[in-house]
């Protein structure tokens, strides 16, 4: 049955509902104690809460809450929570523990407080249903399977950036105490590696805000190890660099910011370009390079730290140091695309997110100035001209989430469809493989974090709750 998401408050709780965030919440919240963090654990252990801490908003798990944090939300609710599933008492003991607002996930057609619920769709049903586009053959059932379990990384994947973001917080500041040691990031760098959750890191980045510094790190390091696997797979030659230095390389490429003193680092201001905030910025390359050669990293990790800002064309005001292009090695290359592509798509303060697909046609308009052909071509093929996590409509008005790439053929990924052509939110949402579907095709890309306005994290809160 088609499910809409709506916000309810304790009065318009209805049974057969599903809360997947709570977020409005008693004022006990607004400075915990070690009692009331007790008591989350027990009740909620699976979820997200998202809380303001030292003027910074996080989300966490359960357990990485403290006392005197402040819960502003709570949110990803598993399935199998006590709440999940609204029944005939479930009201009241979410009052008794102070929570009074929910998202749900309600019947279409369940009578709502606020406005009547539209009528559920017939052509929803006719038009999109994996049912009328299924095959036997074996390069789509691999889709398919590849498909959920890459959702079903999700969560974890999600958990993994947050403690890889921390991980690169730590190696800079003991970068900037002069205590950085080769083994900070390795288990970071290996525990990604060893989840294979880069796919699903990547789709994250562009789901969600990051930071820009530490996330970015990472956000990047997921989008260009990628990149280069691509790279090693068209190139049909053994990577010459590791899988775990491309990482590594990854996430100290930008190291050298530890040298930059703290306010500059985390101004709000957009500078000057040719002012002296700027010029100090621009010395993490050099500062970065010095780092990891005297911890005797490899060429191409120092590679990296040093030339992931210089252009193709580097008369450009945007290009430093002042190398030959001729010394920025094939990984660098990779890396500066990536790089910008994040900033894109990452959260700066003094701009929105872009979403992925409009960040990817920008790059494209780079080629042969900012950007090697060659590499940029390795770039878009990985990522492709849908990202994962593109929100689009397709032909039949029908609005998805595009959950799966294929580089063979760009235009026809793996979508999980969100909304039928009336703009009804579905809660059983059909998978579309557009291989195997050829009346179906994608029109129009989406802006996820306008189309989902609800909360900042909304995107990421309807893209992994998908359900099919
Ligand atoms: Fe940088
Ligand atoms: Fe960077």
């Amino acid at each position: 049955m088609a499910q809409v998401r709506k916000k309810v408050g304790l009065a318009d709780l209805r049974e057969g509902m599903r809360v997947v965030a709570i977020t409005k919440l008693d004022q006990k919240f607004a400075m915990v104690d070690s009692q009331t963090l007790a008591k989350l654990r027990d009740t909620l252990p699976g979820a997200r809460y998202v809380v303001e801490r030292d003027r910074q908003q996080l989300k966490l798990d359960v357990y990485s809450l403290k006392a005197f944090d402040t819960v502003v939300r709570i949110e990803e609710l598993p399935k199998n929570s006590a709440f999940a599933k609204v029944g005939s008492d479930t009201a009241t003991e979410l009052e008794r523990l102070g929570f009074y607002e929910f998202t749900v996930l309600a019947p279409s057609q369940q009578p709502s407080a606020e406005k009547p619920a539209p009528a559920a769709q017939p052509t929803v049903a006719a038009a999109v249903r994996l049912k009328q586009h299924t095959s036997n053959d074996p390069a789509h059932v691999a889709r398919v399977s590849e498909t959920r379990q890459f959702l079903e990384s999700l969560s974890a994947s999600n958990a993994e950036r947050d403690s890889a973001s921390q991980a690169v917080e730590e190696a800079m500041g003991d970068a900037r105490r002069g205590k950085l040691r080769r083994t900070t990031l390795d288990r970071a760098v290996s525990s990604v590696m060893s989840r294979g959750a880069a796919p699903a890191m990547r789709a994250i980045a562009g789901l969600k805000a990051s930071d820009q510094t530490y996330a970015h790190c990472v956000d990047m390091s997921v989008i260009f190890s990628m990149a280069y696997e691509e790279m090693a797979r068209v190139s049909k030659a053994r990577a010459s660099v590791p899988l775990s230095s491309v990482l590594v390389a990854g996430f100290m490429h930008d190291i050298g910011k530890s040298s930059v003193p703290k306010e500059i680092l985390e101004s709000q201001q957009r500078f000057d370009p040719d002012g002296e905030e700027m010029r100090i910025m621009r010395g993490h390359a050099e500062a970065g390079a010095k780092i990891l050669s005297d911890l005797n990293f490899g060429t191409d990790v120092v590679n990296v730290a040093q030339c992931h800002h210089v252009k193709q064309d580097t008369s450009l005001g945007a290009s430093y140091p002042d190398v030959s292009y001729d010394a920025v090695r094939p990984v660098t290359r990779l890396v500066a695309i990536a790089d910008v592509y994040q900033a894109l798509i990452g959260k700066r303060s003094y701009k929105k997110n872009w979403v992925p697909a409009k960040a990817v046609r920008f790059l494209m308009d780079l080629k042969g100035t900012e950007f090697d052909e060659r590499y940029l071509g390795i770039f878009l093929r990985s990522v492709g001209i849908y990202p994962v996590g593109s929100l689009v409509r397709l032909n039949t008005g029908h609005v998805a989430f595009v959950v799966r790439n294929d580089s063979n053929n760009l235009e026809r990924p793996v979508v999980v469809v969100v909304e039928d052509a009336n703009g009804n939110r579905l809660s059983q949402n059909d998978l579309v493989d557009l291989m195997i579907a050829p009346d179906l095709s994608i029109t129009d890309v989406l802006d996820h974090y306008e189309h989902f306005s609800e909360s900042p994290d909304q995107p990421y809160e309807v893209f992994s709750t998908l359900q099919f």
